[in-house]
């Protein structure tokens, strides 16, 4: 027997940490702050537009997400972060070139007033990048520390009552998982030794959930993921969620995939390219952190096509991922993909996409949905990994053991059903033989 969640509350205010105030950080604050004051629509947001079904299609009960589950409302969020560069939220909003400037003008005050505390930082996990913004420390656990001092501060000095934070910060150099990150008791070693394969985004992973804080990863780096972390989690009862916002091109693949699957279409070959201007293109520029990207949008199509049990369709599949840096294209990115498949009787086909998307302007509503989510999850007295959110992630972290549904569809199903199961509806199973007098 399970026993029924039972839901806090959204009373009092909610503060989002970011780690990390570029292109998809500021993209975030700004856009709330605009909707807030009616400036601009949340298109994009689950939280906030999207509707779900409850019950059968006959009882015509379809309420809006936020007012079905007990959700912040976004007059309710306070905005903090850290970052290596010291401009404001303003500044920084108006370098990533994501906004227009009337827009970003629109809500000039509030971002002035959210300026970076200063970072952890370790130019050896992000090559491409150097800051003055950053805190000093003898060892990883002073810095871990200071951190925890930095999230106990914004909770008091803004009168909140919750917190979570949420990796906006760039993608480190691939990280395999070691000894040190095997358990805590290692790990809080390494951290007083200053093992080297402790990154700085698990150094705030770790203060956060010290802090009893939830901790989801917007980037694709090991961090939150490892056993040590994955343990702390647990004993402090915090949810965690990860990793890579899934946007763009990783977004379209499991949008398609699922449906050649579906119809039982070959594939011979998938081949991605990208080319890309902002600074995040510029950090993937470096081989080490392009490396922890390319293992995330490798691994999304092989759980969807399923090669073992379908040799014939998938087993010689290439899929090849590129991203270019390209300065003259800033945030708006350009992706092709050229998918060679197959249907009757072995006949190829081709399919081509050209999409030129704007990747923080698909990146923000996903953070503004994990971040809201996530808090509802700790407030639900869910912890550990919130498989339910595979949703917003392009390698969704899941329990050991179980492989990662990527299928968008899948994700949404999921999703929905652990929003009616934690209010006691009936999960929805699509099957619908009650409408019918089949089996009479
Ligand atoms: N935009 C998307 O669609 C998308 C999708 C998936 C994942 N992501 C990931 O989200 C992250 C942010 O993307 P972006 O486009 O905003 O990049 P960005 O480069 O514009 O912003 C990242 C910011 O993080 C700061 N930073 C780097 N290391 C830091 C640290 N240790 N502590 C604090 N700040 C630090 C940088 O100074 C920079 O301001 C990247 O890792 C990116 O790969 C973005």
């Amino acid at each position: 027997m399970t026993k029924k969640p039972e839901i806090k509350p959204a009373d009092g205010k909610l503060g989002i940490l970011l780690p990390g105030l570029g292109a998809v950080g500021t993209t975030l604050v700004a856009g709330t702050c605009m909707v807030r004051k009616g400036l601009g629509r949340p298109y994009g947001s689950l939280t906030q537009m999207g509707t779900i079904r409850l019950g059968k299609r006959t009882e015509n009960r379809v309420p809006l997400i936020k007012d079905f589950v007990p959700l912040t409302p976004l007059q309710d969020i306070v905005f903090g972060g850290w970052d290596i560069f010291k401009d404001t939220a303003y500044e920084s909003a108006l370098n990533a070139a994501v906004l227009r400037q009337e827009h970003i003008d629109s809500v000039r005050d509030e971002l002035r007033a959210l300026k970076p505390m200063k970072a952890v930082f370790d130019k050896n996990y992000v090559k491409n990048l150097d800051g003055p913004n950053v805190k000093h420390g003898k060892t990883k656990m002073d810095l871990a520390e200071q951190l925890m001092q930095d999230m106990a501060e914004f909770k008091q000095k803004n009168g909140l009552d919750r917190v979570v934070v949420l990796w906006t910060a760039s993608t480190e150099v691939y990280q395999p998982v070691s000894k040190v990150h095997l358990d805590m008791d290692l790990f809080e070693k390494g951290l007083r030794e200053n093992a080297p394969e402790i990154s700085p985004s698990m150094i705030y992973a770790y203060a956060a959930l010290k802090s009893h804080i939830p901790f989801a990863m917007g980037a694709p780096n090991v961090s939150v993921d490892i056993p040590a972390l994955l343990q702390l989690a647990r004993e402090n009862k915090v949810p965690v969620s990860g990793k890579d916002f899934k946007t763009g091109q990783t977004l379209m693949k499991t949008i398609l995939a699922p449906g050649f699957k579906a119809r039982l279409l070959g594939i011979n070959g998938w081949f991605s390219t990208n080319i890309l201007g902002n600074r995040d293109g510029e950090v993937l520029d470096d081989p080490g952190s392009f490396r922890t990207k390319e293992v995330s949008k490798l691994g999304v199509l092989d759980t969807i096509l399923q090669p073992d049990k379908y040799p014939e369709l998938y087993k010689n599949l290439h899929h090849v991922v590129r991203i270019n840096y390209y300065p003259p294209r800033g945030d708006n990115k350009e992706g092709w993909d050229n998918i060679d498949i197959f249907g009757w009787l072995g006949y190829p086909m081709q399919i081509k996409i050209n999409f030129l998307c704007r990747d923080s302007i698909l990146a923000a509503p996903v953070a503004l949905d994990l971040a809201l989510f996530m808090d509802l999850a700790q407030r639900s007295g869910m912890s550990g990994i919130q498989e339910w959110l595979s949703f917003y992630y392009k390698s969704p972290m899941v329990r050991e053991g179980l492989y990662p549904e990527n299928d968008l569809f899948i994700q949404l199903t999921k999703l929905k059903n652990t929003l009616r199961y934690l209010k006691g509806e009936t999960l929805i199973t699509h099957l619908g033989v009650e409408y019918y007098d089949y089996f009479e």
